[in-house]
């Protein structure tokens, strides 16, 4: 970023208005309904539900010139506007910029007059536009450049430092100079004497002052921030750092910043920043876009390596309204503005022209402009500042390794299989992971067994133990071995350091959850991961995994992660034993041990060398909310303040969900409000919202130092937080075939648990006044009425089972196996937030054979043969991946007399619509399973199925399909 006489920062005073389509400029002027607006600016945060919603936005603002400025060139720089914008001075265009990352300046001198002017700009916000959030509008600073006619150009100055202290420098500049002058602030010229190496633990920065000199008067000026540093990408070595071998570790970054979306904010990055350090990163990659410039001048002084990319798509698109749109006409110049921008910031160690893009292997097309592409980013980076890649997840494929032939700096994305071979076969490469991981995790949610993968569940959220990982991705340990594993591989970047608004795998639901922080800034369990291996300064720590509150007799899965090699765990003051970790040579890279829970404490203790207690962790179990409290980390004009629960005896209440009212005082601003719940759809902007999984995070702007926040519980809206399970018995026999089941909530006056109609209340589930009704809950505490609480029996993959059923409190065993009595609750939204789980076992009954129930819900992985080109069968049961000519049987399906005239199916398919053929006996149909890239069930009403039969799913050429379940209905 550079700095220069005459520009001013020009966020103030704008003002906006929304159309639902594109308008003229005439129109926009003529609108009435204009509002004062922050700059930067995201018009699409606040509606959680609307987020992608089309639309085109116009921002106007006012200011005036002086007689002076009409002998002036007048620049309006704009360092990224979100997307398609065209900018107008005083009604008339100046021009347009396709690109919603890039920056961009408009000289607008000649369409200025003395006085007051009026600058608008529109922004076309189409829909589907890329696979994230990517938010719309004026959304990074905009500056006003005032500057002589001779100038130099904004970007305009190119530096190379040598690490021996020497310093050559280009400069481009319009009109005629007698002069071009550079020297390093602090030193007589363009050399420093043993230049103090900028590194990530050393982030050494120093100015160049350049100025131009015309009639022996300096008529510009522009200083730029720049470092010594050499990188080298060693093919046998890895990534080298003035000489040091330094292993990358890395999270990819979307651009949004939780709950303020994409609108920048420099304390807000910074705060993100902070909290990946303390995670042990030193790398980034800006996934899939360039950042904002104080990103990278936040880079630069607080020490992380970037990956700078460039798109996500080039020629083919992968959204209808994707950049692709634009490439062939825009590429050289979106390069350029890219490239000049950046090229002096010392953490920019990679320019990636690319993530996963199609055309690569899709002809040998990609080549030419992966060619192409190089070819304009070294035009602005001669010198090499930056090394040259591109991140594919197409390794396979011959036409994606030619273009990583050719720039030798091999991304892999998710590719860890191929690293030995390819390195074999491609000595030119030096490869390291540019995406690895993919592992999803909600905070504070735990999903048991740990030893079965559970990618789903109904909860819609995915499992903080480490046991969800999507089919293409690795668990965040085994990916980080197949780095660690390998000297000469340059490191990985895990996708990703924070959840990002967009792409909920594996779910339909509002952010990722493929971060090791969630979108308010909260650590989840893999972040303890990340800092136990990679934070090589971190103070002892101990952390366990998860919190203490189930159900008596639970198996429950404890997790501990530590950056001391020994562990011992206590459970009510009694030792479970120790155990070690070697960080260098084990697979495993946490401690974990299977505790039947029972009320009380853990205690974890982790040992140093010398054997004694270096650090400790506690779990207690803890009772329903009675108050909460706050902590506040300041960064420059933002307060961020974390509320959490606690209960009457001060435990943190890990599972709260107590709705909380948030207030500020005097100049402070609630800016925004976060739980990270992918699933809560509250605004990000109002003052009231859940906590989740026990917190909640509020950014208030200019907050009263000494009273940022007012918090209060707002007891109009008390969510269940935990339903407990109690039964007679665990175990069932063919004696004891049933068993009673009991339930009680907590808090008992959740508002929630809504009757039965007979009690005159109507089907759906209505809110109660916990006050009024307290006395009447209680009296009628019974299964029955928990309209809003579902039982059923299930497998450890969350399947429901035919082995036992539930009803009016007693669970009647079926036959022989072992399952797991479940209750969730809504807690009136849309998705269940509550899961409560108890182990149960059956013998004696005989096993229920397929033939016994056609009509169960089968995992695709359960088939009794599978054949074809391509596919995987994952760990949980799901058949992914599934290409040409796949065929799955399931053998002896009986459909009785009355048969089957209903299918449905739980799938996932890229495909507009991916056909699968149906066979049982002689008939045979076909189903289209219409576009999903999430997981989602489909129904289909199909030619009746009569009797016993073998039945076949055969998915057809061109298939791309992801098979979880199927279910037969009469
Ligand atoms: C990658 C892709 C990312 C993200 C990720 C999810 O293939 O590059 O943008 O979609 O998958 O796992």
């Amino acid at each position: 970023m550079f700095k220069k006489d005459g520009r001013v920062l020009f966020n103030d005073g704008w003002k906006f208005t929304l159309f639902e389509k594109a308008v003229t400029v005439s129109e926009a002027i003529k609108s009435d309904d204009w509002k004062s607006v922050d700059v930067p600016h995201d018009w699409l945060i606040g509606d959680s539900r609307n987020l992608y919603k089309s639309g085109q936005g116009w921002y106007k603002k006012t200011f005036s010139c002086t007689p002076d400025d009409m002998n002036k060139s007048v620049e309006l720089y704009f360092d990224g506007v979100y997307m398609n914008s065209e900018v107008f001075v005083n009604g008339e265009k100046v021009m347009d910029w396709k690109n919603g990352y890039t920056p961009f300046h408009a000289e607008i001198g000649d369409f200025l007059k003395e006085g007051d002017n009026v600058v608008h700009v529109s922004v076309l916000h189409e829909s589907p536009n890329s696979r994230w959030y990517s938010g719309a509008g004026l959304y990074r600073n905009v500056w006003l450049i005032k500057q002589n006619k001779t100038h130099i150009l904004s970007d305009g100055v190119y530096i190379r430092a040598d690490i021996s202290g020497e310093v050559k420098v280009d400069v481009d500049y319009v009109g005629e100079a007698d002069e071009v002058r550079s020297v390093i602030v602090g030193e007589t010229g363009l050399s420093v004497i043993n230049p103090k190496l900028w590194s990530p633990d050393f982030p050494c920065l120093y100015t160049l002052k350049t100025e131009l000199v015309k009639n022996g008067e300096v008529v510009d000026s522009v200083c730029n921030s720049f470092g010594f540093r050499k990188v080298e990408f060693n093919k046998d070595n890895g990534f080298v750092l003035n000489g040091q071998r330094l292993k990358l570790h890395g999270v990819c970054q979307h651009h949004d910043l939780g709950s303020l979306g994409a609108a920048f904010d420099k304390d807000a990055a910074r705060r993100q920043l902070d909290i990946l350090k303390e995670m042990g990163v030193n790398a980034i990659r800006t996934a899939h876009n360039p950042p904002a410039a104080e990103f990278l001048e936040l880079c630069d002084e607080m020490g992380f390596l970037v990956i700078d990319e460039f798109s996500d798509v080039w020629e083919l698109c992968k959204t209808k309204f994707d950049y692709a749109r634009f490439f062939p006409d825009w590429y050289k110049k979106d390069v350029e503005s890219w490239v000049s921008r950046d090229r002096n910031h010392p953490c920019v160690v990679m320019w990636s022209i690319g993530n996963e893009i199609y055309d690569t292997h899709a002809s040998e097309r990609g080549l030419e402009v992966a060619q192409d592409l190089h070819r304009e980013v070294t035009r602005h980076d001669p010198c090499g500042n930056a090394g040259v890649t591109i991140g594919s997840n197409f390794m396979m494929s011959e036409n994606a390794r030619k273009v990583s032939s050719f720039l030798e700096l091999a991304g892999y994305n998710y590719g860890e299989q191929y690293y030995d071979e390819h390195r074999e076969i491609h000595p030119e490469y030096f490869i390291y992971g540019s995406e690895t991981t993919s592992a999803v995790r909600s905070r504070g949610i735990y999903h048991f067994p740990i030893d079965t993968p559970l990618l789903t569940n109904e909860d819609n959220q995915c499992s903080d133990l480490g046991n969800s990982v999507v089919g293409w991705g690795k668990s965040n340990e085994s990916a980080w071995v197949a780095d660690r594993d390998r000297l000469w591989c340059g490191g990985e970047f895990v996708w990703t350091g924070f959840d990002y608004i967009g792409e909920p795998t594996p779910y339909s639901t509002k952010n990722s959850y493929f971060g090791a922080v969630d979108t308010a800034g909260l650590p989840k369990g893999s972040y303890y991961f990340y800092k136990a291996v990679w934070n090589k300064t971190a103070e002892p720590f101990v952390k366990i995994i998860p919190h203490w509150d189930w159900n008596e007799g639970q198996i429950i899965d404890v997790i501990i992660y530590s950056n001391m090699e020994t562990v011992e765990l206590f459970l009510n003051g009694e030792s479970l034993g120790s155990q070690s970790v070697d960080f260098l040579n084990n697979e495993n890279l946490h401690c974990h041990w299977k505790v039947k829970y029972v009320k009380g404490e853990l205690i974890a203790k982790a040992y140093g060398v010398n054997g004694k207690v270096a650090a400790v962790d506690r779990a207690a179990s803890f009772g329903d909310t009675s108050e909460l409290r706050t902590s506040c980390e300041v960064y420059g004009n933002l307060t961020f303040v974390t509320i959490s629960a606690h209960d009457k005896n001060g435990e943190f209440v890990a599972n709260a969900r107590d709705r909380v009212k948030v207030s500020t005082a005097g100049r402070g601003r609630l800016v925004g409000l976060d739980n990270g719940d992918s699933t809560d759809y509250d605004s990000y902007k109002s003052d009231s919202r859940r906590l989740f999984s026990g917190k909640l995070v509020a950014i208030v702007k200019d907050a009263d130092s000494a009273n940022p926040v007012k918090v209060e519980l707002d007891r109009s809206d008390i969510p269940v937080r935990k339903i407990e399970l109690t039964v007679g018995s665990q175990t069932l026999t063919a004696e004891n075939p049933e068993t009673a089941l009991s339930v009680r909530i907590f808090p008992e006056n959740a508002t929630y648990i809504v009757v039965k109609n007979d009690y005159g209340c109507g089907e759906t589930a209505t809110r109660r006044e916990a006050s009024e009704n307290l006395d009447w809950i209680h009296s009628n505490l019974n299964l029955t009425n928990y309209k809003d609480i579902d039982f059923k029996c299930v497998l450890d993959n969350g399947i429901e089972t035919n082995i036992a059923n539930v009803e009016n409190q007693i669970i009647a065993a079926k036959g022989d196996g072992t399952f797991r009595i479940r209750a969730v609750c809504h807690n009136n939204s849309d998705y269940p937030q509550v899961v409560s789980e108890l182990e149960m076992s059956v013998s004696g009954l005989g096993v229920i054979t397929r033939s016994q129930d056609s009509f169960a819900v089968f995992t695709a992985g359960s088939n009794d043969r599978i054949y074809g080109d391509n596919y995987k069968i994952d760990s949980d049961g799901n058949v992914s991946g599934i290409g040409n000519n796949v065929v799955l049987e399931f053998h002896g399906m009986d459909f009785g007399e009355k048969g089957a005239s209903r299918l449905k199916i739980r799938g996932s398919t890229m495909n507009g619509a991916n056909s699968i053929r149906i066979n049982h006996g002689d008939c045979e149909q076909l189903i289209e399973f219409g576009d999903s890239y999430c997981f989602n069930e489909q129904v289909f009403e199909i030619e009746r199925l009569y009797g016993k039969s073998d039945l076949r799913f055969t998915f057809l050429p061109g298939s791309n399909f992801n098979f979880a379940w199927f279910k037969f209905e009469e």
